[in-house]
């Protein structure tokens, strides 16, 4: 007879931890088609911000709480008590809502970041925990750096936690300093010391500084933790977070070892991780487990011969079953609505009328210019169209002139609100040529941060995807584009990036927050 297998708790933190990896900034829309496609895949919990932070966050929390249909939705907060009202009011309209109090728990910490002593955490425990759970039954205490803590006192914080009805405690590796072996005994220790420890789940929340996220997670999850909080790509603070593709993925293949289940659909993981690498405009590093670029590739001949007589002489798992598919040839210049819909809808997007009708204008444009349009040509199509939304300012016109021994020059039109701005710049190359022109006619202090040109497929007819970041004033923006002409990708990526911040400034506009607390 086989053992059931038990399943874990997914809690995603893409949106508040990954989102504070230093470059990550997102916009409104962005966060809410990540929450959308982290409810599809199966996520359980969604950490969609931190609602005090600013009102960013706060609007991001409010509407992803309305949007989701499956899992829980949930809301940062520190210990006090604007805080957890904050968190509350943000998640008003969640079927699930969770908040997630935490307060720091090490002697270094403590000391030198809150200035409380033992006693002062204590109570600002029972009291956090209390006050959240006016709001909500679903109240998560996390020690912050527990892999830190003295353990007499870390189990005298969760006790306290789980007495003022805390339902999920979660134990932070938040310097990612722990070894797959410590984190193991810290998890068995609470299950084992703290009375009631029966009551709650633990949860794992580790960082990645030393590669060690992903082990020490399931480390957890082997001595009886049942929630993971990981990202998506594994992006967040400095080294980030552990990889959710990562841990859904082991516990699949390696069921022999780990009788664990979740309930993700991993044939969405590859599109998670498309999505998160192009609105962060962090690139997926192409050995990357489970969504690298080479993650599937065999090139030595051993391996391919090898696979050729039986695929698991080297494949552990296959490809399909996190949604990579081979490479198909895709529509021709004749096909027509029909056919694109369905194609579109094959690769798992749903365009509203309008958005479809401009998607597939574009890709007419594309077959035109291109014999081959794959299907990374159409997600990189749609996942343009999507980027775009209502724009203030576009690119009309753009020629540039560039070679040896001549000058380059871009002469370029922009329309901002509405209004036509045409000049010629030059520039100690195409591209910045191109972002002069930009400069001059829609005058900006943005700085750029990050400038990147990838293929979309192989083959010299390829389109260019140009990812540029700017930042201003604390902003960071993220702007993506793809076109076969390299340098209308690059114009176009810019007025992207250029755009939200435009949303940005507006946005940050109300009433500052305070962080303090
Ligand atoms: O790493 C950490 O400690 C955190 C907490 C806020 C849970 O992100
Ligand atoms: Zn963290």
């Amino acid at each position: 007879m086989t053992t059931p297998l038990q399943n874990i708790t997914i809690f995603d933190t893409t949106l508040r931890d990954g989102e504070q990896s230093p470059g990550a900034a997102m916009t409104h829309e962005e966060k809410l088609r990540i929450a959308e496609l982290l409810d599809e895949m199966g996520v359980d919990v969604i950490e969609a911000g931190f609602p005090i932070s600013s009102p960013g966050d706060f609007k991001a929390v409010q509407e992803i709480s309305k949007i989701v249909k499956r899992a829980s939705v949930c809301g940062l907060s520190r210990a006090g008590f604007k805080d957890i009202d904050r968190a509350g009011e943000a998640l008003k309209g969640a079927r699930r809502p969770r908040i997630h109090t935490f307060i720091s728990t090490s002697p270094v910490h403590m000391k030198h970041k809150l200035g409380m002593g033992e006693n002062a955490v204590l109570e600002a425990i029972g009291a956090s925990v209390t006050r959240a759970r006016n709001y909500t039954g679903e109240v998560e205490w996390s020690a912050e750096d527990a892999t830190r803590t003295v353990p007499d006192f870390l189990c005298r914080c969760v006790d306290v936690a789980i007495n003022a009805g805390a339902t999920v405690i979660n134990v932070p590796d938040t310097v990612g300093y722990s070894t797959p072996q410590e984190y193991y005994e810290i998890i068995r220790m609470l299950r084992e010391r703290v009375p009631n420890a029966d009551k709650v789940v633990f949860s794992t929340h580790v960082h990645n500084d030393l590669g060690l996220a992903v082990a020490n997670s399931l480390a957890g999850v082997l001595a009886g933790a049942r929630q993971v909080e990981c990202t998506v790509n594994g992006i967040g603070e400095r080294a980030g977070n552990a990889a959710l593709e990562e841990i859904v993925m082991a516990l699949k293949v390696r069921k022999d070892i780990m009788p664990f289940t979740t309930h993700i659909n991993s044939k969405l993981l590859s599109r998670a991780s498309k999505l998160v690498s192009s609105v962060t405009g962090f690139p997926v590093q192409y050995n990357k487990a489970i969504v690298g670029k080479n993650a599937f590739a065999h090139e030595s001949g051993i391996h391919q011969d090898g696979m050729l007589k039986h695929v698991e002489t080297y494949e552990i798992m296959r490809p399909e079953d996190v949604g990579v598919h081979a490479t198909s040839l895709m529509l021709g210049k004749l096909s027509g609505r029909h056919a694109f819909r369905d194609k579109l809808e094959a690769m798992g997007y749903v365009l509203a009328d309008d958005a479809f009708e401009d998607a597939f204008k574009r890709f007419k444009d594309l077959a035109d210019k291109k014999k081959h349009v794959f299907d990374e040509d159409i997600a990189a199509l749609v996942d343009d169209e999507i980027m775009r939304g209502h724009d203030a300012i576009g690119v009309k016109h753009l020629r540039v002139e560039s070679g040896t021994g001549i000058e380059p020059v871009a002469a370029l039109t922009l329309t901002v609100e509405g209004d036509e701005r045409r000049i010629t710049a030059e520039g100690d190359g195409p591209v910045d040529a191109i972002f002069k022109a930009i400069r001059a006619l829609y005058p900006h202090t943005a700085t750029l941060q990050l400038f990147q040109i990838s293929a979309v497929t192989e083959g010299t007819d390829a389109q260019a995807t140009v990812t540029v970041r700017l930042e201003e004033e604390g902003r960071t923006v993220t702007g993506k584009a793809s076109d076969t002409d390299t340098m209308a990708a690059a114009a176009y990526a810019y007025v992207n990036a250029l755009n939200k911040l435009v949303v940005k400034r507006q946005k940050q506009a109300p009433e500052a927050l305070t962080v303090a607390q």
